[in-house]
């Protein structure tokens, strides 16, 4: 491969607003910091390489080149519901080569390891959808601390996997559910997040307090039943970015 972007070719997409347009780097700071920039209903940010990719609550994001996926859609309109679609068109994206769980709020699972994290930040009114996949990384291409928590979808099935085919498989799901939460049907996607995530039922800790998980609540917090009551854990998935 003469380039490292040549397989990260996003065209053919048959989408209606996902991928509306698309800009592909070989190196940048963070995808999400592009969208917010460029903004425009749509718009795909992918790099093959971030030197300051950020994951949720602050942390960094290891984005080597060459070896996963790094990018942000930017949306114009709300973003209710995007933290929802999010992890569900990546689920559905690799459903044929592998098994993904959803951990509650947003991160993808094979066999207990993360593979995927997804960040959503709004800045005015544009919101950046972010998406980190791993997908072809072996133990030894993560940080030694990562290494028995991280996965990639290579290390997971042992199977060679095109990342270019991946990208595309996530844009055209994503699209799908965007299409569906924008014609009123957000409920029908939180359902479907909330039912992926396996969350009901379960026996959870926060802040001291335990309890069982009734339900999720419309904006993706959990109702938990505890000995004082029921209590809230807000879903947190969205960051507000200054300036
Ligand atoms: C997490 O699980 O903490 C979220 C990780 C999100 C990483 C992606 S990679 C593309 C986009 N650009 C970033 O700087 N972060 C997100």
């Amino acid at each position: 491969m003469s380039n490292p972007t040549d397989d990260l070719v996003l065209s053919p997409l048959s989408t209606s607003i996902v991928g509306s347009r698309s800009f592909v780097y070989e190196t940048i700071g963070s995808t999400n910091d592009r969208a917010l920039d460029v903004g425009g209903d749509g718009t795909v940010i992918v790099s093959d390489t971030q030197t300051a990719g950020r994951g949720r609550r602050g942390r960094a994001w290891h984005s080597a080149s060459g070896l996963g996926l790094w990018f942000s859609i930017a949306f114009e309109d709300s973003a209710d519901g995007l933290a929802f679609a999010a992890p569900l068109a990546v689920r559905d994206a690799v459903r044929d080569i592998c098994d993904v769980r959803v951990k509650w709020p947003n991160d993808l699972l094979i066999d207990g390891r993360k593979f995927c994290g997804v960040l959503v930040e709004r800045r005015g009114g544009v919101t950046a959808l972010g998406i980190g996949i791993n997908v072809k990384h072996a133990a030894e291409d993560f940080p030694p601390e990562l290494r028995d928590q991280a996965t990639s979808l290579e290390r997971a099935t042992g199977q060679t996997i095109d990342r270019g085919d991946v990208l595309r498989r996530v844009l055209t799901a994503l699209d799908e559910r965007v299409i569906v939460i924008r014609a009123g049907g957000i409920d029908s996607v939180r359902e479907s997040w909330a039912e992926a995530c396996a969350i009901r039922g379960r026996t959870i800790r926060s802040d001291g307090k335990e309890g069982t998980v009734r339900d999720v609540d419309h904006d993706g917090g959990l109702l938990v039943n505890t000995q004082d009551g029921e209590i809230k854990i807000l879903f947190g998935e969205i960051v507000e970015v200054d300036g």
